[in-house]
């Protein structure tokens, strides 16, 4: 029998109204969406559809205004150390060099030296700073940053990985280089990753599924498998099967998007 994998978090008719005295916005509208245990999923779609207040939902930052988060079947209710965040700003603590900045959620929850030590190695290693591991924020570059950031994150082992466009802020080559990367990162040690991006051809890189968003109110139009072998490498965005997922994503986002497009003014 064919066993289906177990869900690790999921939303259940989440809805999101932003309220002030004067206006009204629906953000986010009837939002469902199932996450396998350490599946790669991401979240396209227009800026302004609603992907970043979905990932604050997800990460306990912001309340929905109706609807469920459930982790592992358990109704979710604030921010905890089992979702570990990785945003585009780089939110590195300046004063820290890059060993005490992976080390910091691991000195918070006092875990003993040695064990912290071997965890800080191996991330370290991973992410291929060991050289690096005095230097401050400022003296490394962008992509080094998002490295030590997606360490920061995983070093507290969380359940589940939410990443608000942690590329979206660097160049071509290193972004691609990035993906390579974090791809990598996520065949050795598989962990649950929900992936925020506007970027059609990063999404479909990176995932085994992809959630399409339509703009304002932000509702799932699709849900796109993406039918890719497992091991990639950046050539794989050259071929034809790679060209026709992204062809279908685009012109799913473009129909959808030619009525909404006087609403969606940022
Ligand atoms: N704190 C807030 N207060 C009021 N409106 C907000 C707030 N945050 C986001 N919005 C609005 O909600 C919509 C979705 O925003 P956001 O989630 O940032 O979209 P995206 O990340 O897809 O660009 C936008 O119209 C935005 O202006
Ligand atoms: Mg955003």
């Amino acid at each position: 029998m064919k066993q289906t994998p177990a869900i690790k978090i999921s939303c259940k008719n989440l809805n999101k109204i932003y309220r002030s005295k004067k206006t009204e916005i629906l953000a986010l509208q009837d939002i469902n969406i199932d996450i396998a245990d350490n599946e790669f999923i991401s979240v396209v779609g227009p800026s302004g559809c609603g992907k970043s207040t979905l990932l604050r939902i997800f990460a306990g930052l912001d309340e929905a205004t109706s609807g469920d988060i459930l982790l592992d079947n358990r109704v979710m209710a604030g921010p905890g150390s089992d979702r570990g965040m990785v945003f585009q700003a780089y939110t590195l603590f300046p004063w820290l060099t890059v060993e005490q900045n992976i080390r910091f959620g691991l000195k918070l929850k006092k875990m003993p030296k040695p064990e912290a030590d071997q965890i800080v190695e191996k991330y370290l290693s991973l992410i291929g700073l060991t050289d690096f591991r005095n230097r401050l924020p400022k003296e490394l570059s962008g992509g080094m940053k998002q490295r030590v950031a997606i360490a920061r994150a995983l070093a507290n082992n969380p359940e589940v990985l939410l990443m608000d466009e942690p590329f979206g802020a660097l160049d071509p080559d290193t972004k691609g280089n990035m993906q390579l990367q974090l791809r990598e990162l996520w065949e050795k040690e598989k962990h649950t990753v929900i992936f925020i991006t506007h970027d059609i051809e990063e999404a479909v890189f990176l995932s085994q599924r992809v959630y399409v968003m339509s703009s304002r109110p932000g509702r799932v139009i699709a849900d796109i498998p993406i039918d890719l072998p497992q091991e990639r490498d950046l050539d794989l965005k050259d071929t034809q099967e790679f060209i026709q997922i992204r062809k279908k994503i685009h012109s799913l986002l473009h129909s959808r998007d030619f009525g909404n497009n006087l609403h969606a003014t940022n």
